[in-house]
């Protein structure tokens, strides 16, 4: 069975990627911060097949509970996901206070380096190969309006997925990032027709659409794709 590390779990893509991934036979780990209830309910569906972590991502002692936990359950690892990401509200660059942008990038991007070293030593030593699966966003190629404080986290990301992808093919660990457009989940539930007519496909993508393109890259069918971002947005 294989055992996958999912941040930001309790809501939107990460939750249907922990419903999906348990549906697929691995035992899921995921973190939550502030959705206690929903990371219960997940919890009590799924049973012995999923461990929720309470995790405020911003703090790196926080963070460290989560290997604390894979040390004390000598938990080897699969699969890491970044997928978590501060709630950012969409503010006019002049309004844009630097703690707040700070506050961004330490979700978004430090926790992500954080995690990603010191989830190494805790993967399967096997002969398949491992996968960090990090969430970007359209928003890293496109920019943003009113989103300066969250669109350059998420090209750093896609960055550091690329770099980092060259490093750890010795570890036999293949690094990728999913950039997702205008997904239906409560960070963006969208009505707005523009919107909607800008997009090829002339939909909202779903959570579910994305989560089952992060598990195919953890198959062994998606052995040759590394260091690459894959988009998901309906053709926009
Ligand atoms: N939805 C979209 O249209 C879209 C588009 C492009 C990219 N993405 C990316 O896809 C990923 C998931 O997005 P989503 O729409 O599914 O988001 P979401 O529904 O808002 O869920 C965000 C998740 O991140 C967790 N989280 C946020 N801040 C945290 C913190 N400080 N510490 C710990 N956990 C924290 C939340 O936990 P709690 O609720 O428990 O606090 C929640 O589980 C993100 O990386 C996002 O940037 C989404």
């Amino acid at each position: 069975m294989k055992t996958i590390l999912v941040t930001g779990g309790s809501k939107g893509i990460g939750k249907s990627l922990v419903f999906q991934a348990a549906s697929k036979d691995y035992k899921v780990i995921f973190t939550y911060n502030k959705s206690f209830k929903d990371a219960k309910k997940i919890c009590n569906k799924l049973k012995d097949k999923c461990k929720a972590l309470k995790i405020d991502l911003s703090k790196e002692k926080e963070r460290n509970k989560i290997f604390s936990y894979l040390k004390k359950n000598k938990v080897k690892i699969d699969c890491l996901v970044n997928n978590a990401a501060y709630d950012v509200k969409r503010t006019k660059f002049d309004k844009l206070k630097l703690t707040e942008i700070k506050k961004v990038y330490e979700v978004n991007v430090f926790a992500i380096y954080d995690i990603i070293k010191k989830s190494i030593k805790f993967m399967k030593k096997k002969k398949t190969w491992n996968s960090i699966i990090n969430m970007s966003s359209t928003a890293a190629k496109y920019g943003g309006k009113n989103f300066t404080h969250y669109a350059p986290t998420k090209a750093a990301i896609e960055n550091l997925t690329i770099g980092l992808s060259r490093e750890l093919v010795d570890k036999k660990i293949r690094v990728l990032s999913v950039s997702p457009g205008v997904i239906s989940t409560k960070l963006q539930n969208i009505k707005n027709k523009n919107l909607i007519n800008s997009i090829p496909q002339g939909r909202l993508g779903t959570a579910d659409e994305v989560a089952k393109l992060i598990l195919w890259l953890d198959t062994q069918d998606a052995e040759y794709v590394n260091g690459t971002n894959i988009t998901i947005s309906g053709g926009k």
